[in-house]
């Protein structure tokens, strides 16, 4: 079983989302699985520039370090998104990657795949954030099997912070669990099914445009 981790802070794993990180993460190998860290601030993932090109031919023509990790998506079994709530949202280095990802959401194309979220703050709306978070791992059409989050109380340290770490092993575990077990959410199904006939709907109304997509939710449809 294969998870990726998506480090959205540009202090990398030695800031306190990275602390909170490394115990999810120990969750994960704990239960077996391999991981891999995705650290953005080492990575070029520039914004999106509108271009629809995506939509068009399902790739990117911007040349940055986004294809390459689209392409892990796709090829993991589950994945950590893990952010510090800046101004009540994720980074801007993690924004610029949800937006890229805006013909994956198209097509839903995480679609059977688990993903857990992580995030701090210095001092609260972490419940926001991860929220934020999740929807956008929904809109992928992937399950979120929750989060972890919590404000700091210094330097990669936190209040609580023995059943904080606690909180997170147990969640590395579980996102390796409902991986294994293809574990339902079905509070997360009426948001899923009603994304995907939007999704599916906006595709087929701009089929002229997108074939890519087009011909992606026809098989898709055929299955
Ligand atoms: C640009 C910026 C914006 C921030 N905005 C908020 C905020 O809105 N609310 C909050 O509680 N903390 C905010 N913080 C504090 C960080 O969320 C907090 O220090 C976090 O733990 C940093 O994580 P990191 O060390 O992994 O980067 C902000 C920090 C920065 C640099």
């Amino acid at each position: 079983m294969k998870i990726i981790a998506i480090m959205g802070s540009p202090r990398g794993m030695q800031g306190n989302t990275g602390r909170l990180l490394e115990e999810v993460l120990a969750g994960v190998e704990e239960a077996g699985a391999e991981t891999e860290i995705l650290s953005l601030k080492s990575l070029n993932v520039q914004p999106c520039v509108a271009c629809d090109i995506c939509h068009k031919t399902g790739g990117c023509n911007i040349r940055d370090d986004f294809e390459s990790i689209k392409e892990k998506l796709l090829a993991c079994d589950g994945f950590i998104l893990a952010s510090p709530n800046y101004i009540f949202s994720v980074s801007a280095q993690m924004k610029a990657l949800f937006d890229r990802c805006n013909g994956l959401i198209h097509c839903m194309a995480l679609e059977g795949k688990y993903a857990a979220m992580v995030e701090t703050s210095g001092g609260g709306e972490d419940e926001e954030v991860l929220s934020y978070m999740g929807r956008f791992v929904n809109t992928m059409g992937a399950n979120s099997v929750g989060g972890v989050g919590s404000a700091i109380a210094g330097v990669r340290s936190f209040p609580d912070e023995e059943a904080l770490f606690g909180k997170a092993r147990d969640l590395g575990r579980t996102l390796c669990s409902a991986v294994a077990g293809q574990t339902a959410y079905p509070e997360q199904e009426a948001f899923i099914s009603g994304f995907k006939e939007r999704m599916s709907g906006l595709v087929d109304f701009m089929q002229e445009y997108w074939p890519y997509e087009r011909d992606f939710w026809a098989l898709k449809r055929s299955k």
